[in-house]
């Protein structure tokens, strides 16, 4: 089978709905045809300011997520990055691989860095892209493994990563020799970039959104209604698809379809003459369909931490004998003495 890996920050407390339309959601449904690495990347949280006992608690409840919305960790192997050392070590090679400038055209960092002004900004920031990188690479199907693809379902904001992935990944080969396989990037259409309910022309981003422009998936019912309710649409009165002259609705549609499976011109046509109040009614009650049974399973995985903590040494064992096996072929074909 061809192999899909991704990753997501344990930033927040919950992960939010541009998270799970832009990609958990395809976590989840390509784990039935693809051979599954799902990682809780903890290595990249510690880019920016943390606190250790809320990242701990984080990773957790973020394997919980993912557990909840249907990640089978029997079938794909669900892991925190740092449980596996060669992430880190993989991404030291690729760094001396990439150049100074080509690292600083990434506009995530751009756009970072920028916001935090330059005496806060770390080299990890600078580097991110580059574990990335590694964290992807490792998991290349060996010649050997059978079809060689390696799928990575993001949203739009991880393109240019992953672009930076296929040219190290091609980079290496070159220098060294075959290894690696450069990996196509899944982004879904219509929920690549979910924005945010108050500043719709504006990604939907734990970092950047106010607490009002984010649906999180753990949200409690209540708190959900409210914001869609109170979400930003125009002074006009028709549902129409229009990115240019109506951001706040075009985003709601986009968030309609993609959860109900109904297209946006059939949204279109129910919604005639209605009003935004019924539309957004009726998709406040979409989102309580979807987010609901998931919080209620995310809460009771966490009540049985042991459990949670078994199915990570599971993870970690499995991804580790990948990224192992990976490894041993890099420092070989680097160059490296190696410990025989
Ligand atoms: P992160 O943790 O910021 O986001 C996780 C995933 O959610 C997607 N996403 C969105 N999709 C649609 N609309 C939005 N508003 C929105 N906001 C976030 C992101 O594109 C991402 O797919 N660098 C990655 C984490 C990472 C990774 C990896 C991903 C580390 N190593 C290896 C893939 C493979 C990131 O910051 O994701």
């Amino acid at each position: 089978a061809p192999r899909v890996l991704s990753g997501i920050q344990p930033t927040a407390d919950s992960f939010h709905l541009g998270n799970y339309l832009g990609a958990l959601r395809q976590w989840v449904s390509m784990q039935d045809s693809h051979e599954a690495f799902y990682c809780v990347v903890d290595l990249h949280a510690i880019t920016i300011e943390h606190d250790p006992a809320v990242l701990r608690r984080r990773s957790k409840v973020a394997v919980a997520q993912l557990l909840a919305m249907g990640v089978d960790p029997e079938r794909a192997t669900v892991f925190v990055q740092s449980q596996v050392p060669e992430h880190a070590e993989l991404a030291w090679v690729l760094s001396c691989l990439t150049g100074f400038g080509e690292a600083g055209r990434m506009t995530q960092f751009k756009d970072k860095s920028a916001k935090q002004g330059q005496s806060n900004t770390t080299v990890g920031l600078f580097t991110y892209p580059i574990l990335q990188a590694a964290d992807i690479l490792l998991y290349s199907p060996e010649p050997g493994d059978g079809e060689r693809v390696l799928r990575v379902p993001v949203g739009e904001d991880q393109r240019q990563h992953l672009e930076l992935t296929r040219t190290l990944a091609n980079r290496f080969n070159h220098r060294f020799g075959d290894t690696f396989v450069p990996p196509e990037a899944f982004i879904p259409e219509g929920a690549a970039k979910i924005t945010d309910l108050q500043e719709p022309t504006a990604k939907m981003s734990k970092s950047a959104s106010s607490p009002q422009g984010i649906v999180d998936v753990l949200e409690e019912p209540g708190p959900m209604r409210k914001k869609i309710m109170r979400a930003v649409t125009d002074t006009g009165t028709e549902v129409l698809y229009d990115e240019e002259n109506k951001a706040g609705v075009t985003n709601l549609l986009r968030i309609f379809s993609a959860l109900e499976g109904t297209s946006i011109p059939d949204l279109e046509k129910r919604y005639a003459g209605s009003g935004y109040g019924q539309f957004k009614k009726d998709l406040a009650q979409v989102l309580l369909d979807t987010f609901t049974p998931i919080r209620e399973r995310t809460l009771k995985l966490l009540d049985d931490e042991a459990e949670l903590d078994r199915l990570l040494a599971l993870g970690a064992e499995r991804a580790g004998k990948v990224a192992a096996r990976t490894m041993d072929t890099v420092r070989e074909r680097v160059g490296f003495v190696g410990r025989g």
